[in-house]
């Protein structure tokens, strides 16, 4: 029996995802594409008369601008929003701008496959000569948090997961069993993690999980906050097998 309903949605494509760069804390915006996804999110969100009251995003550009296209969708558009760089994309470390393929070409597809999808094999540290590590690093939106001695430089999902369940257990858990109906508008992996602790996936299923862009998808808990429902997609079975597989193809050398 369903207590509890939650709608997650990973952001529209982003302007290195549509590049096949390797994203994680770079403050990518949104392609046209994305933008495109994001309100359709909001529509089949609207058409299912979902109400939000409130939802919860990433201190990173492309979610919240998936959030607001959403809520504009849902008329909501003075809902509160909670903002957490715990909710933020995982940590690419050393290879975060690089060319997916081009890395799969070098190292090999499975190297790349390990990086993007295992549980606890972290990509290479982002080294302080990197060339977005000042541009992460002394971002403003970092000024109060994380602190210096927890500001990842690379984060494998384990880490990933380490970072956003507090934020799960502390803050979005007693707003579920308040009754408000919550909307989390996220990145891959910072929703695998997510996936990961309510399906109590294995190590191993959680590295066949790859999340579509700018697709919702709900979880029905039950008073225990176990799924009765597990990740039932906004949109037609087809279409989402297809983005997943296409999410999964970009770690193919090219
Ligand atoms: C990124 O950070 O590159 C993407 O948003 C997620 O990448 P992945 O699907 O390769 O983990």
């Amino acid at each position: 029996m369903s207590k509890y309903k939650i709608v997650m949605v990973r952001h529209g494509e982003s302007e290195w995802n549509k590049l096949n760069l390797f994203c994680g804390w770079y403050d990518a915006n949104l392609s046209d594409i994305g933008k495109e996804e994001a309100v359709s999110a909001g529509q089949a969100l609207k058409k299912e008369n979902y109400k939000f009251d409130i939802a919860h995003t990433s201190v990173l550009t492309r979610a919240q601008k998936t959030l607001e296209a959403i809520l504009k969708e849902t008329g909501q558009t003075d809902l509160p929003v909670e903002k957490s760089w715990r909710l933020n994309e995982r940590h690419y470390g050393g290879l975060t701008g690089l060319n997916k393929a081009e890395t799969a070409a070098k190292y090999g597809e499975e190297q790349v496959k390990i990086w993007r999808r295992s549980f606890d094999v972290p990509p290479p540290p982002m080294e302080e000569n990197h060339p977005y590590y000042d541009k992460i690093v002394k971002d403003p939106r970092y000024a109060k948090e994380p602190k210096l001695e927890e500001f990842p430089m690379f984060e494998s999902l384990k880490l990933t997961i380490q970072r956003t369940l507090p934020y799960w257990n502390n803050v979005i858990v007693p707003q579920i069993k308040e009754g408000k109906q919550i909307l989390i508008a996220a990145h891959g992996n910072s929703l695998r993690g997510i996936v990961k602790h309510l399906d109590g996936l294995s190590d191993e299923a959680i590295m066949g999980l790859n999340l579509p862009t700018g697709i919702p998808f709900v979880y029905e808990l039950d008073a225990d906050l176990k799924p009765v429902v597990s990740m039932k997609f906004l949109g037609d079975p087809e279409t989402v097998k297809k983005a997943m597989e296409a999410v999964a193809a970009q770690g193919k050398a090219k």
